[in-house]
């Protein structure tokens, strides 16, 4: 039913509100984060950007989208929060997912559906992705994830990765700047309204 569902929301014939595909894939968004505290959470893990952010499933869906055509198998999710972008693509699509969060309630809440809905394709890891190996992918979701302190960090691992082998990056907001600056990889599928902190989708040159 979620595959169903899901997947005429992707094409465009259903409308749902961002709690209402939560709660399609069964995350406990609202209720984890009644219980997490802002200074807790900076006192708990210092400098990051600690907040859920506000992205709504549309810009998953049109990150998908534009990678829709293009052959990748695996993916990776700087920042995975409740694992919405993974959840979305494993009921979607054949592929492995590896999230990293550094929230440990909002990672274990992740693994618990993760875990309900039998999709072992899909792995939840709390911890710093500043400080982490990072699993091997093929398509790096960055939504806005790291403070831009992180990101020169960040983006050189990225370019590293995108000089061995062909990756795609999704990215969005202030980590757009960063990848947009390397040389090994070029933009493919812009939208030309969007702006330079819009959706962006990157691919390692040939
Ligand atoms: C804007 S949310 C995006 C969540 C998810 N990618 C999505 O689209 O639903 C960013 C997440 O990154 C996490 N985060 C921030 N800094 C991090 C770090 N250094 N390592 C791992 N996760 C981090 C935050 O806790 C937050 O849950």
């Amino acid at each position: 039913m979620l595959a169903r569902r899901l997947g005429e929301y992707h094409r465009g014939g259903r409308r749902y509100s961002n709690a209402d595909i939560d709660a399609l894939i069964g995350i406990r968004r609202d209720s984890t984060e009644a219980r997490l505290d802002f200074t807790d959470l900076i006192l708990t893990y210092g400098h990051h950007r600690v907040d859920t952010g506000d992205f709504p499933y549309r810009i998953i869906r049109r990150a998908f989208r534009r990678l829709a055509g293009y052959s990748w198998s695996s993916l990776l999710d700087i920042g995975c929060g409740y694992g919405r972008v993974l959840f979305y693509a494993a009921a979607l699509f054949e592929c492995r997912g590896y999230g990293i969060e550094l929230i440990a309630e909002r990672a274990r809440e992740a693994a618990r559906v993760r875990q309900h809905r039998g999709w072992h394709a899909i792995q939840i890891q709390q911890g710093d992705i500043t400080r982490l190996d990072w699993p091997p992918a093929d398509c790096y979701f960055v939504m806005n994830s790291v403070l831009p302190e992180y990101m020169p960090d960040l983006s050189r691992r990225v370019d590293a990765i995108a000089r061995q082998r062909r990756i795609f990056v999704v990215s969005h907001s202030t980590a757009n700047q960063f990848f947009a600056a390397l040389p090994s990889l070029h933009e493919f599928a812009a939208d030309p309204r969007a702006g330079s902190f819009g959706l962006k989708t990157y691919c390692s040159k040939p």
